[in-house]
């Protein structure tokens, strides 16, 4: 953080507090409230985090009013464009792209640790057939440190190095493998000729008994949908992950809280919402009645995949998202899909009316992709663990760098109390 002469002055009860304001590369200014409480005696307010920069960061910057997002300097369009995901991931994790030479071997590394340990696929026979699998992707992942006790130790940086490949390399195993115990399959293991989207494609809809060929547009899709969700600044999912880290936990326990986290359906669990959503519409003519549902105060109804903490603008990774659809649903003639239909009118009847302009209420990421993966064939259950696997690596970047952080702290909030203040304790009887 630069030195800087600005300051914000707080006064309280007429006492004055010089508040440092550091000015950061870009978006706005953030002043230092950390010696508030010992000068002043004073805690500072913000539920749900909507002006608190918990940390420093060089990784991802969003421009909410723009519409922008960038990955280390570089915007989602043109990574979604030019590049493919695992040079993203390499782009997180290293904060450059990187050479041929850097990104075969870093292809590499995560391809030869594609398989899980063999012991692992026990431990996912436990679970019962219809569980979600994003709960079998949270115990499984959270197993891991039961396996991999080599990499457990995130004050060591080669344990943290190999952690890291472990978890980009084995997430989609584990989300492939989660989706074919759910489905009654055998498992498919990796193969490292394939392509990472490749790869998981093959593993979730290959089976023994007839060979699977990958379609390159979808392939292209899947890894698409992968770039488009690996990083996004300090969301709830990634926060839980600094937060869990903070106190040293290992690095397969942080991300599996993240998992966690991601599932709910304000989050990661909005593609799975917004599908749902869309086929209970149904049909075109039943809009206006869910547009009005979604503006009626006393009706607790949101429109799914619409509505974000930090765009107030488009989405940019909705955009390119919008376009993958086009080109699946060209390859697989299902031009008269009817979610599409609803979808696409919705997105039409939501942007032209006056509650959405005024509330900065557009589309979202999710709103797209649950449509493309529906018509890749996945279950609706499936589309919040494909969210997680291709968040591993924003999480991971940001918890190498919390980690490589001199200022970090174990993450411990304050609270406005509103309890009962000291009272005695009352015997049961006189109760
Ligand atoms: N439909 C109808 N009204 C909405 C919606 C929506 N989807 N989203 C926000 N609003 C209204 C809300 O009722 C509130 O109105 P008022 O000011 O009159 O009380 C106003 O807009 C502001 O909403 P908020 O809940 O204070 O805004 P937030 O920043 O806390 O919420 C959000 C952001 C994403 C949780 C919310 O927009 C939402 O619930 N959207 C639907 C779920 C969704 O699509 N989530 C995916 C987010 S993108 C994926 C990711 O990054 O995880």
């Amino acid at each position: 953080m630069a030195d800087t002469p600005k300051t914000a002055t707080l006064t309280i009860d007429g006492q004055s507090y010089d508040l440092p304001i550091y000015s950061p590369t870009a978006g706005p200014d953030v002043i230092d409230i950390r010696k508030l409480y010992g000068q002043a005696g004073v805690f500072t307010y913000d539920p749900g985090f909507t002006s608190t920069a918990s940390c420093d960061s060089t990784i991802t910057f969003i421009d909410g009013d723009k519409g922008e997002l960038l990955h280390r300097g570089y915007p989602i369009d043109q990574l979604a464009e030019k590049s493919h995901y695992l040079e993203v991931c390499y782009l997180l994790l290293y904060g450059a792209l990187p050479t041929a030479q850097e990104l075969e071997n870093f292809e590499n590394m995560v391809t030869r640790h594609t398989m899980i340990h063999e012991q692992m696929h026990n431990f996912f026979r436990g679970f019962r057939r219809d569980a979600h699998p994003m709960a079998t992707m949270v115990g499984v992942v959270g197993a891991m440190s039961a396996f991999y006790h080599d990499s457990t130790d995130p004050s060591d940086a080669r344990q943290r190095e190999i952690a890291s490949h472990r978890l980009i390399a084995k997430m989609p195993t584990i989300a492939a493998m989660a989706y074919k115990y759910s489905i009654g399959q055998p498992f498919v293991y990796p193969r490292n000729d394939l392509d990472y989207a490749s790869n998981f494609l093959h593993m979730c809809f290959a089976v023994p008994a007839e060979e699977y060929v990958v379609d390159p547009i979808l392939s292209r899709a899947m890894d698409r949908i992968f770039t488009l969700h690996a990083d996004h600044e300090q969301n709830a999912s990634t926060s839980t992950v600094r937060l869990a880290s903070s106190s040293g936990a290992n690095p397969f326990a942080c991300i599996a809280a993240g998992i966690a986290c991601l599932w709910g359906p304000a989050h990661g669990g909005a593609n799975q919402a917004c599908l749902e959503m869309l086929k209970e519409i149904g049909s075109v003519d039943r809009i206006p009645e869910f547009i009005a549902r979604a503006k009626d105060k006393n009706d607790p109804f949101r429109l799914m995949g619409f509505g974000h903490r930090v765009y107030k603008n488009f989405d940019p990774r909705a955009k390119v998202m919008k376009q993958s659809a086009d080109e699946v649903l060209d390859l697989l003639g299902v031009e008269d899909n009817p979610v599409l239909q609803v979808a696409k009118e919705l997105e039409a009847a939501a942007l032209a009316d006056p509650y959405f302009a005024e509330k900065k209420l557009f589309p979202n990421v999710d709103f797209y992709s649950g449509i493309i993966l529906e018509a890749m064939g996945f279950p609706t259950s499936m589309f919040t663990p494909i969210f997680a696997v291709s968040r591993t690596v924003g999480w991971i970047s940001q918890w190498k760098e919390q980690l490589g952080d001199p200022q970090m702290k174990i993450g411990r909030p304050r609270q406005l109390y509103l309890g009962d203040t000291a009272r005695d304790y009352t015997d049961i009887e006189n109760r």
